[in-house]
């Protein structure tokens, strides 16, 4: 991991009204972190949690309420759009759904060539640029003139990563970019996104509510509940030495695949709170199993556990491990195998 600071973000704040009512949505409220050059960061929570509003405020689709977002230290919060136009190459998003986030009508040929357009670039090579990169995401770049309703979820999400690609960000966003794909196209997406992300040098934010999606893949973590950093840090520390019982308990809760059987112990109870009235002191209260008194009253500060690894909780120092990290058990091997076959397997 590189130590080059990329983002910077500040005391970041998204209110959203409710429409014919004084009640206010807090979809994400506070929270302050950085990003670095070359690195995969993760941005994991349950639904409602305040991921998405975090990854568009990232590039400015949504606007702050407050707060500041700095890029290359310049802090992009205000920028007017012409001023943003040129960032926003810089940055881009993969969302999550391969079917809405394509246009029906335009074919793969017409949806690249309109990035590269909007930007200005390849202006005399655009036929060449548009089979690079579909070679880039493994399809075949005689596919170009076909239209998305002829590929399959897997194949769209590749060219929805080509449309990103294609102007040349520094960072990719990528919203639950495997969320909507079959389990069996996962793997291979996300081991393509991998695969681009280092022999393009990118910085990569991954949002995601399944933290197997980024336990192999994630430099570092942030875990997010109700608009709030609960934790953050590498990603081996926060999945083998959680600081906070939120997310062992998100740990715990997320299946094993090299285990094929979920530890079906502790999973989260209960809902998440309403984010238009969050619970008092720790948000995490209301469901947390070591809540005590002062849970309800104070709220924890994300305060440093170790080096590089912050979580917000007054009893962090009692979290206890949440996995045995013994190898796979002997009897499992033959379908471990199985499984890593299948994944190795070719795009439907
Ligand atoms: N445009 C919006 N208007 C009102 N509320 C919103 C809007 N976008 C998101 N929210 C609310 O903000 C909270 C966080 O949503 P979101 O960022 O989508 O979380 P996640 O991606 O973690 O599921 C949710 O309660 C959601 O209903
Ligand atoms: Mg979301």
């Amino acid at each position: 991991m590189s130590d080059m600071l990329f983002m910077n973000v500040h005391d970041l704040v998204k209110h959203f009204k409710v429409a014919n009512s004084s009640d206010v949505v807090h979809a994400v409220d506070g929270v302050s972190f950085s990003i670095y050059r070359n690195e995969t960061l993760a941005v994991v929570g349950e639904s409602g949690s305040g991921k998405t509003t975090l990854g568009r405020l990232l590039i400015r689709l949504v606007e702050p309420t407050s707060g500041a977002i700095e890029l290359d230290g310049q802090d992009i919060s205000n920028l007017s759009d012409a001023r943003m136009k040129p960032l926003r190459r810089r940055i881009q998003m993969i969302f999550q759904d391969p079917y809405s986030s394509l246009d029906p009508r335009m074919s793969v040929e017409q949806t690249l060539g309109e990035a590269l357009a909007i930007h200005g670039l390849a202006k005399h090579s655009r036929k060449e640029r548009i089979a690079e990169l579909l070679t880039l995401v493994g399809l075949d770049p005689s596919l170009a003139g076909r239209f998305p309703h002829q590929f399959s979820g897997g194949q769209r999400q590749r060219i929805g990563i080509a449309r990103a690609l294609s102007v040349e960000p520094e960072m990719i966003v990528g919203d639950e970019p495997v969320s909507a794909l079959d389990v069996s196209v996962r793997a291979q997406v996300l081991n393509l996104l991998s695969d681009i992300r280092a022999r393009l040098g990118l910085t990569f934010v991954m949002i995601t509510h399944d933290l197997g999606v980024v336990r192999h893949s994630a430099d570092r973590i942030i875990v997010l509940y109700l608009g709030k950093i609960v934790e953050i840090g590498a990603a081996d520390d926060v999945f083998t030495q959680p600081r906070h019982p939120y997310t062992r308990a998100l740990i715990k809760a997320t299946p094993d695949p090299f285990r094929l059987r979920r530890e079906a112990t502790e999973i989260l109870g209960g809902e998440v709170p309403s984010p238009i009235a969050p619970p008092s002191g720790c948000r995490f209260h209301t469901r947390c199993p070591m809540a005590r008194d002062i849970c309800s009253k104070e709220e924890p500060a994300l305060e440093t556990r170790k080096p590089r690894h912050l979580s917000a909780c007054h009893f962090a120092h009692e979290v206890v491990p949440p996995i045995s990290q013994e190898p796979p058990p002997r009897l499992y091997q033959q379908r471990l195998d199985i499984i890593r076959a299948a994944y190795a397997g070719k795009d439907t």
